[in-house]
């Protein structure tokens, strides 16, 4: 098997930020190379780790990276996507963990293989599928939705200001011709926007691309969905680790937290807060925690990293 080269992002920060019981139930959203599998693996005793990942290159890969663990009972591997977390962790019989973290986006591997269509950096065919058996594709996103859904995502998903003149010439080009590659599509966003415009930031195409992945992979709608039962799943002093790489992802994360942590409007006057009123949630950090400097320095793809904590406090 060839090697999966991903370095793990907030390894120790995500893993303590579970206060990892031996003998708890956890749960890896996010296989990828296993790095937070592997060490939430290494701390428990008669406890559990059920790894999930929509990408079959990952599972196969942990399948043996993970052998010896997997071997001994004490992490199971579920190819599915996290948004339906209850359902799968129910078919194993799970109906409450003690933890689960979260390590959003790609992997290096998928970002690098070219094959997989995820780059402006090789010219393959436009995929950006995580999961190899889903009908939609970057392709159809690309060729098929209309002028108005694209201006959307390549605003809301890329905060691309030249989401009209992108979307636009998109349309224009394949009136003419299907856009195939990862290679057309990095020019024709580039064609678009404005010479003095392309000379700042990063590659021109690099909000487009964004975009377009996440709208392929319903990003932010999975990770709604999967925090919502991840907290209900969540045992009195369980904890959730998030890992984000956008401020998309982070406002997502961060709004949730702090609606499920904070008390609901009172009226005026009343001198203590009812029971039944009190947030079943806290905040482990109120501020985000950030890579060392000496992590950002070994890794690039830390820069953007933020990690989030939450902690259930009381059962409904
Ligand atoms: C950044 S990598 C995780 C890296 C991992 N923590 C490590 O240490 O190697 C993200 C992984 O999560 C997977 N992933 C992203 N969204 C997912 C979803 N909705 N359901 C299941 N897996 C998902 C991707 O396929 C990718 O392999």
């Amino acid at each position: 098997m060839a090697e999966f080269k991903h370095v793990t992002v907030l390894l120790h920060e995500a893993v303590k930020g579970l206060a990892i019981d031996p003998n708890g139930i956890y749960v890896d959203a996010t296989l990828g190379g296993g790095g937070h599998s592997s060490l939430i693996a290494s701390r428990l005793k008669s406890g559990r780790l059920y790894s999930f990942d929509q990408d079959q290159t990952a599972i196969d890969y942990n399948r043996q990276h993970l052998q010896n663990v997997i071997a001994a009972g004490r992490v199971v591997l579920i190819k599915d996507n996290f948004r339906h977390l209850k359902a799968a962790l129910a078919n194993h019989g799970v109906t409450s963990i003690s933890g689960i973290v979260y390590d959003l986006g790609v992997s290096s591997p998928q970002f690098d293989d070219a094959a997989r269509g995820f780059s402006y950096q090789h010219d393959a065919p436009l995929d950006m599928r995580m999961n190899q058996q889903q009908q939609l594709s970057a392709k159809e996103v690309v060729n098929e939705w209309p002028y108005q859904r694209l201006e959307k995502i390549l605003y809301r998903y890329g905060e691309e200001r030249f989401a009209p003149q992108i979307a636009r010439n998109i349309e224009r080009h394949r009136q003419h011709q299907f856009i195939e590659t990862t290679g057309e599509l990095a020019e024709i966003v580039k064609e678009a926007i404005p010479a003095a415009a392309r000379r700042h930031g990063g590659h021109p195409a690099k909000k487009s691309f964004q975009a377009i992945r996440i709208a392929v992979n319903d990003e932010l709608g999975a990770l709604e969905e999967s925090l919502e039962q991840a907290l209900d799943l969540l045992q009195v002093g369980g904890r959730i680790s998030v890992i984000t790489f956008q401020s998309l992802e982070d406002r997502l994360v961060k709004t949730i937290f702090h609606e499920k942590s904070s008390l609901p409007n009172l009226p005026q006057g009343l001198p203590v807060i009812p029971a039944g009123m009190q947030p079943h949630f806290k905040l482990v950090n109120k501020k985000p925690v950030l890579p060392t400097p000496a992590e950002l320095e070994a890794n690039h793809r830390a820069h953007s990293a933020k990690l989030r904590v939450i902690e259930r406090i009381k059962k409904n």
